[in-house]
């Protein structure tokens, strides 16, 4: 490792994500190829920041909130939590969580935009064309044509509004001249094309970057009827984090310009057209590369979550381990292109490729050093004559793994280390250890066949490091590798650095093999099952409509008490929704219900109900949920459970 004075600065930036859905595997793939790369520099001796975030005003946004019955900023908090959980659950490290509706970021933003338009890069006028919401994104008659969005197909509206102007077409000329003279900058190189073919051959026109029919977004300092438009907000945030603008900008000086800024391909265009040229108008440096991966498709559209795949992440991570997920998007799809997304797909993975060739090797081994040598392996070795092909192999795995590393080509370094993990296992079979088991004479060479097989176990351990941390941790913690001189990158270009005399430690097995058939099936039925949580349901029930068979103990672990309505109330906005105020034993709680359609609240007030008591709270329309009241439902029909003697809090089995 370098000293930290001439550690060389690395920027590495993921989009900021839209606070306004629950994130799916698409959406992690962005980030977890990130964190890869940041987990990589650093073990190569960079000095990183890795930054990622929320983009949280907008039209969209506040529609959002607006449709969930919260104020935005309360609407938008939940959502953000459950980001930051996810990136927990997926072990994503980053230096950053910056959010657009910092104070410090608001303030950035709005000196920017004076400057801007001090400097005559911004003029006022009228707005008169359509625009997407979904996409934040405004569009020419001619782009929208049948008044659809040119990237999501949904309708565009018409707006017509006083706004300013960012004078983007004057940057076309000097955008295609930095394209062409930087070849790294826009990666991969079909999307160079793309940019300069599409979009800046037939000329830019000035950017809309104000609006004035809502209210969610940052002020325009100086006409405050205005918001600045969303794109310009979120792109800023970049260097709005490190300071820009502000006093205490020394992150600012230290990492600007981006080494890197990744994201998908669809959003490509803001970032190598739109944010350069707002750069240029700064007189600020531009990032050295922006990278747009592609999609994980589910069928051949982009992911969305009616398709039939489970691909709530915490779901996937929960069943198969963050490793064996962040393994998956690294290893199945070539960055850049697109890819299928499928549980199949993953299932098979994880059974051939991690319990099968990792699993196995590392099992296999620490169980023969358990048998052969009461788990350490002696001093004295003899080589044998398959050594050196691993040796060999192993040096330049290390070499090309490194090369494809650094191009971010992650699938394919995965690859050729899966070679060697291969190779490693066949190393087995070549020196047949139980036969030498039984010979006296070569306790030697068996004590060498163990020795290769650590130290390569050691190398690979050490290699995928920044996509399976956990991972690591294990093979280093059965192999008692304690020492941190053997688990540094440059560690795993020196084959035999490991003691002679290794111990182990048996560990669980890194990744169990799965039943695909009976886990195929049982996915289905969690999708089906979330599925129907989450939608209204309108269709006739039947008898044959059965769920799977619990036990006694699956039963008690749902809290049922009987309580009382003492007030109940429409929710607001809603004509679906009661709100009741529900006394159980001593305690008061809130319970939202679908029932309004069936009941008035003047009906439900003084009714005996059960109620679902340690379910987890909810927010539903802005209202708190604490607790479900039961009832039958035959799908034209509803009627309130109940019992049928005065008993308040008592338990229901
Ligand atoms: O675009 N496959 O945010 P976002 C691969 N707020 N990547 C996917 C994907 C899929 N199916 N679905 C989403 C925004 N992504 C803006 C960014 S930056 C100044 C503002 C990726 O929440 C998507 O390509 O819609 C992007 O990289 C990231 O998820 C966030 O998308
Ligand atoms: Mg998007």
């Amino acid at each position: 490792m370098e000293n930290l004075k001439n550690q060389k600065n690395y920027y590495i930036t993921t989009p900021i994500f839209y606070p306004n859905t629950n994130l799916h595997i698409g959406h992690s793939y962005t980030t977890v190829a990130a964190d890869t790369i940041a987990k990589y520099k650093k073990m190569r001796g960079y000095n990183v920041k890795f930054m990622t975030g929320t983009d949280e005003h907008g039209q969209k946004i506040e529609k959002s909130a607006k449709d969930a019955g919260q104020p935005p900023i309360e609407y938008i908090n939940t959502v953000v939590d459950g980001i930051i959980e996810l990136w927990k659950h997926l072990n994503i490290d980053y230096d950053h969580f910056w959010r657009t509706t910092d104070p410090k970021h608001i303030e950035a933003v709005q000196k920017i935009f004076e400057e801007l338009f001090k400097k005559g890069e911004i003029y006022k006028g009228v707005y008169e064309d359509f625009y997407c919401t979904p996409c934040e994104t405004f569009f020419t008659e001619l782009q929208a044509k049948d008044s659809k969005c040119p990237d999501c197909g949904r309708e565009v509206e018409k707006v017509k509004e006083d706004a300013y102007f960012f004078r983007l077409s004057k940057y076309t000329n000097m955008l295609i001249e930095h394209i062409e003279n930087n070849p790294d900058f826009i990666m991969p190189k079909t999307r160079q094309n793309e940019m300069i073919n599409n979009f800046l051959k037939p000329g830019l026109e000035d950017l809309c970057v104000s609006r004035t029919s809502f209210k969610w977004g940052v002020p325009v300092s100086f006409d405050t009827d205005h918001v600045v438009y969303v794109w310009v907000d979120a792109l800023t945030n970049y260097i709005t984090l490190l300071g820009y603008t502000s006093q205490d900008n020394d992150l600012y000086k230290q990492f600007w310009p981006a080494d890197l800024q990744i994201m998908g391909k669809e959003i490509m265009r803001f970032h190598t057209i739109i944010w350069p040229a707002i750069l240029m108008a700064l007189n600020e440096p531009l990032p050295k590369q922006v990278f747009g991966h592609g999609w994980l498709l589910m069928g051949s559209e982009k992911m969305s979550k009616s398709k039939g795949n489970v691909v709530d992440p915490i779901v996937l991570v929960e069943r198969y381990g963050v490793d064996a997920i962040r393994y998956f998007l690294m290893r199945e799809v070539a960055f850049g292109s697109d890819g299928n997304f499928t549980n199949e797909a993953l299932i098979s993975r994880i059974n051939f490729d991690l319990a099968n060739d990792l699993g196995n090797l590392l099992s296999r081994t620490v169980a023969m050093i358990e048998k052969y040598f009461d788990s350490h392996i002696p001093v004295e070795h003899c080589p044998t004559a398959y050594d050196e092909p691993i040796k060999e192999l192993a040096t330049s795995t290390v070499a090309i793994f490194e090369e494809n590393m650094d191009k971010l080509m992650f699938s394919d370094a995965l690859s050729t280390l899966w070679v060697f993990v291969r190779r490693t296992n066949k190393y087995i079979d070549e020196t047949t250890p139980w036969l030498l088991a039984k010979d006296e004479n070569k306790r030697d060479e068996l004590a060498n066949v163990m020795y290769v097989l650590s130290e390569s176990l050691r190398i690979i351990a050490v290699l995928i490091t920044p996509i399976m941390q956990n991972t690591t941790k294990e093979i280093f913690m059965q192999l008692n590798i304690t020492d941190s001189a053997l688990q540094t990158w440059d560690s795993a270009k020196a084959f035999g650095l490991l003691p002679k005399d290794v111990r182990v430690t048996k560990g669980s097995v890194i990744f169990p093999r799965i039943d695909k058939v009976k886990e195929l099936k049982e996915l289905e039925e969690l999708l089906h099952k979330t599925v129907s949580a989450t939608q209204p349901t309108t269709t006739q029930k039947t008898v044959e409509d059965t769920k799977p068979e619990i036990t006694i103990e699956d039963f008690a672990k749902i809290e049922l008490k009987v309580g009382k309505i003492i007030a109940c109330e429409l929710v607001k906005k809603s004509d679906r929704l009661l709100k009741s105020q529900v006394q159980i034993g001593e305690e008061v709680r809130q319970i939202v219900s679908g029932i309004a359609k069936y009941y008035e609240p003047s009906e439900m007030v003084g009714r005996q109900v059960i109620v679902v008591a340690n379910l987890k709270p909810v927010k539903l329309r802005g209202e708190i949920s604490q607790g479900m009241i039961l009832a039958a439902d035959d799908g034209s029909d509803l009627g309130i459970v109940t019992v049928d003697k005065e008993m308040n809090g008592a338990e229901v089995r």
